[in-house]
């Protein structure tokens, strides 16, 4: 069974509350529901963990290691700047999907770029929470 760990960084616990024209208005629970049934429906297990905390993510995707096939992150904020969340990513080794609610490339330009992607197969952006329903059912048709 393939085991797929979906990380949500710095202010998703506010989702559904915080600017919904932008995040939209599923809550985060909503979100890890949806990723955990789909998930199931297609055979895999689905495990998903939020943090505001830096440290705690990277703690998080080192100890993934080995112990789950995959990771969706949404890494929020963090996405932009901590080089340190890439270098546990790329320690990780295995499958990892970057997804943003929103279409970062459509705002601010502090937003376009994302240093973790560079450890990331593919990046879903502005599909909102539909782009992490998307990511599990490419990891399920997805050789890892
Ligand atoms: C986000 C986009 C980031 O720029 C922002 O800081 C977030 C959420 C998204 O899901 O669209 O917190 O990752």
């Amino acid at each position: 069974m393939k085991r797929v760990l979906v990380l949500n960084g710095p202010n998703l616990n506010l989702v559904g509350k915080r600017e919904p024209e932008l995040y939209g208005f599923m809550t985060l629970s909503g979100i890890e529901d949806a990723c955990v049934k789909e998930g199931a429906a297609l055979g895999m297990a689905v495990e998903c963990r939020q943090s505001n905390h830096e440290g705690e993510l990277v703690e998080w995707v080192q100890k993934a290691k080995g112990g789950v096939d995959a990771i969706i992150l949404n890494a929020g904020a963090y996405s932009h700047t901590s080089i340190a969340l890439l270098d546990a990513l790329r320690f990780f080794g295995g499958m990892v999907i970057e997804v943003h609610l929103s279409n970062i490339f459509a705002r601010e330009a502090y937003r376009h770029h994302s240093v973790v992607s560079e450890a990331a197969r593919g990046v879903i952006s502005g599909l909102g929470w539909r782009g992490y329903v998307y990511a599990i059912r490419f990891l399920a048709e997805e050789t890892l």
